[in-house]
């Protein structure tokens, strides 16, 4: 879904020797998705959320192919050698949200502008595909992707407690300024002007 406009964008350049390169595949993408997930975060079992026992998973393989169907986004961070050194992954969640779900960059790359840099890219991305408004989740103490996303334009728009992930601090970007002015409004905010990414 999108093809001819996400190629007009990505593969994109993060840093010399460094791509984002759109990977359709669902296999291919966790092939090399899952080893960079579990050398960036600890394992859920360490965290206490709740997981699905097995031998429900067969019960959910009906909506799963529903929701296959819908638009995912799947990124790799990737070096001139084809190593994987970050990712970055979401849906759609309802006609004018993207949801993204989890990006991460291994240590050794952290602090280099790579996720920040694939945020303005992938925020236009999202803008010429339609979209109103992008939404994620986060641990309420990772300052990184906290700040990163502030820095990028998001603003703070809920606190989430799910028996999944646990708290979650939930951040939106708006494209569109009167939906900005909109959210100010809606909490009597004074209108504080938050950056502009895409
Ligand atoms: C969140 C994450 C993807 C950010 O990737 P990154 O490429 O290191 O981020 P950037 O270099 O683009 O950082 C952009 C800005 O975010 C802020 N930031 C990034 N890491 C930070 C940290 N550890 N502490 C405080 N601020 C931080 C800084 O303001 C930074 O700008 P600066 O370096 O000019 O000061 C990375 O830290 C990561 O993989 N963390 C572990 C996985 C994770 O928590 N993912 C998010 C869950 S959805």
């Amino acid at each position: 879904m999108f093809e001819p406009i996400r190629a007009t964008f990505f593969p994109y350049e993060l840093a010399p020797g460094i791509r984002a390169i759109p990977v359709t595949d669902a296999a291919a993408f966790w092939a090399q998705a899952v080893p960079l997930l579990e050398a960036i975060f600890p394992p859920f079992s360490q965290l206490g959320a709740y997981t699905l026992p097995a031998e429900r998973e067969p019960r959910l393989n009906a909506l799963g192919q529903a929701f296959a169907q819908s638009h995912h986004e799947r990124f790799l961070f990737q070096t001139t050698t084809g190593e994987a050194i970050g990712f970055s992954y979401g849906d759609l969640r309802d006609r004018e949200t993207f949801f993204m779900t989890s990006s991460g960059v291994l240590p050794a790359y952290q602090r280099q502008g790579l996720y920040s840099r694939f945020l303005r890219r992938f925020l236009s991305y999202l803008h010429l595909v339609g979209y109103e408004r992008v939404v994620s989740n986060h641990q309420p103490n990772n300052r990184a992707v906290i700040i990163a996303k502030l820095k990028a334009g998001f603003n703070v728009t809920a606190v989430n407690l799910d028996e999944r992930w646990g708290a979650q601090v939930e951040l939106t970007y708006l494209f569109a300024e009167d939906r900005r002015r909109g959210f100010a409004r809606a909490f009597s905010l004074d209108e504080r002007p938050a950056g502009r990414s895409h």
